[in-house]
């Protein structure tokens, strides 16, 4: 069986689909297909049904990676459905909280806590409004991160659905 995991942003147009495409790479490089199944997904509906923002698709290929994806609103099936829930922020993990039940809140967590350098908090910062040294740092934050959660989860020292630090 595969594990499901879910990266949430505000709008899923900018870091959710970066995280989930890095992750679907990771995955791949690693020889992994079939062990995870990697979906995201925004908090605003406001870009339903489009691709990511051009600037992602951009910074994303830059690096070989592609962002197939198109955006989505959460949906609370998505807090049974997936094992693994990924906030890019403490505001979208607040929003999340909000619409979860209570019994599956612990699938939900920061996707920063996978961070290995944390020089810049615990957001990853919404680059929306930035240019392209915020896509790019924002890539590298996310690539460490998914690094780290897919060796964690590979080694069995993430239980998913569990909510204890990593
Ligand atoms: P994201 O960035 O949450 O990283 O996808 C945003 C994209 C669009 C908007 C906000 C944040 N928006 O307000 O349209």
């Amino acid at each position: 069986m595969s594990a499901k995991v879910l990266f949430v942003c505000l709008g899923n147009i900018c870091r959710s689909p970066i995280a989930e495409g890095i992750f679907v790479h990771l995955v791949r490089e690693r020889g992994l297909d079939g062990r995870y199944l990697a979906d995201s997904a925004g908090t605003g509906n406001w870009h339903s049904g489009e691709p990511p923002d051009p600037r992602a698709i951009a910074v994303a290929k830059k690096r070989g990676v592609s962002l197939p994806s198109l955006c989505r609103q959460v949906d609370k099936s998505d807090f049974q459905e997936f094992d693994l829930i990924l906030a890019m922020d403490r505001n979208n993990q607040k929003d999340l909280n909000a619409i979860c039940p209570a019994h599956l809140r612990s699938k939900i967590r920061l996707i920063r806590d996978f961070d290995t350098a944390r020089e810049r908090g615990t957001d990853v910062p919404d680059p929306y409004y930035g240019g392209p040294y915020e896509f790019d740092t924002v890539y590298e934050m996310l690539n460490r991160c998914c690094a780290d959660l897919l060796e964690k989860m590979e080694s069995g020292s993430l239980v998913t659905g569990d909510a204890t630090a990593p």
